[in-house]
């Protein structure tokens, strides 16, 4: 038998509320060390938190792809860790694998079938990265933009995009630039991540929504309108985006952040002004969901592995140590406390 430490749901959030990190609680519990067949001992070495997850603490998710978190029982989410024993053919000890389903533990015993085996040289042995920019969010960030960006080379297109400083806003807005938009435009909530976008990542502005006069700087910074909207967090932002969109335009929809805490359905609503906006000027918004384009996954994972390592894809991270520290890590990346990609640090 062997100790360890997970983290369950000890509460759900109240309707329409912010989670807090009393929602979930650190326990210590026994793992039965002997397994059966197809099944690999792992130990875990990096945990993701992800805005989805705000859905799956309530009791109906609103998305029919996610099941809702049990009281009481171990979470689970995106998850790198490495072998330490193995009843299963395709994995040896030492093996580092990913899922996006691991418990939120410090080791565990899982299926193989679960379990994807990936090359450490894939991320120059930064294994955090399977996690973000070479994993599930810059999946996001690179097939959104191919698969609903329209982004055409020569076309003098400008791209905005909100949550641009987060884990797929930060990817996006740099894929863009490679894709061949003029003009990238990050909106974000600091001024901190402001300058992280225009000075590490080569964004062309930033505006801090928080306080700035987000109509009136964007008119600036977007003197041609804007082409390819990467929208993010939905809401107050994204209307006032839309409304400076030109004609034939896209929206990526990737996500809607600003509305997560609240009890309505995904996508929410749009306001009879922006869906006026969008009809009149046959701009598409089509939504966006990475897991319905997984066959693409491998091809596009190899080049984000080539963009990262050759640094024309700069990676920005938010690390937090500890398991104990899960539900905090998650309570503050909903809050906008994350640069770039939120993980927390299990183990060596
Ligand atoms: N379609 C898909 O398949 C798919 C896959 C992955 C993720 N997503 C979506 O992509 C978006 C970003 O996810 P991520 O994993 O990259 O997270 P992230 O951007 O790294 O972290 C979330 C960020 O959202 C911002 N935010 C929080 N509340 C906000 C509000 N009320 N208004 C504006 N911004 C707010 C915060 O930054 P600020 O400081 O800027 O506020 C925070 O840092 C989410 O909407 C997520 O659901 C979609």
């Amino acid at each position: 038998r062997m100790q360890v430490q997970r983290v369950v749901l000890n509460s759900r959030p109240g309707n329409n509320g912010a989670p807090v990190p009393e929602n979930f609680r650190l326990e210590d519990t026994t793992l039965a060390a002997d397994l059966s067949d197809g099944e690999v001992l792992v130990r875990t070495l990096y945990l993701s938190v992800d805005p989805y997850m705000r859905c799956r603490m309530n009791e109906d998710t609103g998305a029919d792809y996610l099941t809702p978190w049990q009281l009481s029982k171990c979470l689970d989410g995106g998850g790198v860790g490495v072998v330490e024993s193995s009843h299963c053919s395709s994995y040896a000890v030492g093996d580092v694998v990913t899922s996006f389903n691991w418990p939120w533990q410090t080791h565990a015993v899982m299926k193989g079938s679960v379990l994807q085996k990936v090359n450490p040289q894939l991320v120059d042995g930064h294994l955090s990265y399977f996690l973000g920019a070479v994993g599930m969010t810059g999946l996001t960030a690179l097939l959104g933009v191919r698969e609903r960006g329209h982004v055409t080379k020569g076309a003098n297109h400008t791209m905005v995009v909100s949550g641009a400083a987060g884990a797929c806003g930060s990817i996006a807005g740099q894929i863009g630039k490679m894709d061949g938009c003029v003009r990238v435009v990050g909106i974000c909530g600091s001024d901190e991540k402001c300058r992280a976008l225009v000075e590490d990542l080569d964004f062309s502005a930033a505006i801090n929504y928080r306080q700035e006069d987000v109509p009136a700087r964007l008119k600036e910074c977007c003197p041609d309108g804007v082409d390819v909207y990467f929208d993010n967090v939905g809401g107050v932002t994204s209307d006032t985006v839309i409304s400076q969109m030109n004609s034939g335009s896209h929206v990526i929809l990737c996500g809607q952040i600003s509305q997560y805490n609240k009890d309505v359905p995904y996508p929410p609503p749009l306001t009879v002004e922006t869906q006026e906006v969008l009809q009149r000027k046959n701009i598409t918004r089509e939504r966006f969901v990475v897991l319905n384009h997984m066959s693409k996954a491998d091809a596009a994972l190899c080049e984000l592995s080539q963009c990262v390592k050759s640094g024309q894809i700069k990676v920005l991270e938010t690390v937090v140590n500890g398991i104990g520290n899960m539900g905090e890590a998650f309570c503050s990346m909903m809050k906008g406390g994350n640069i770039g990609k939120q993980v927390i640090k299990i183990s060596e």
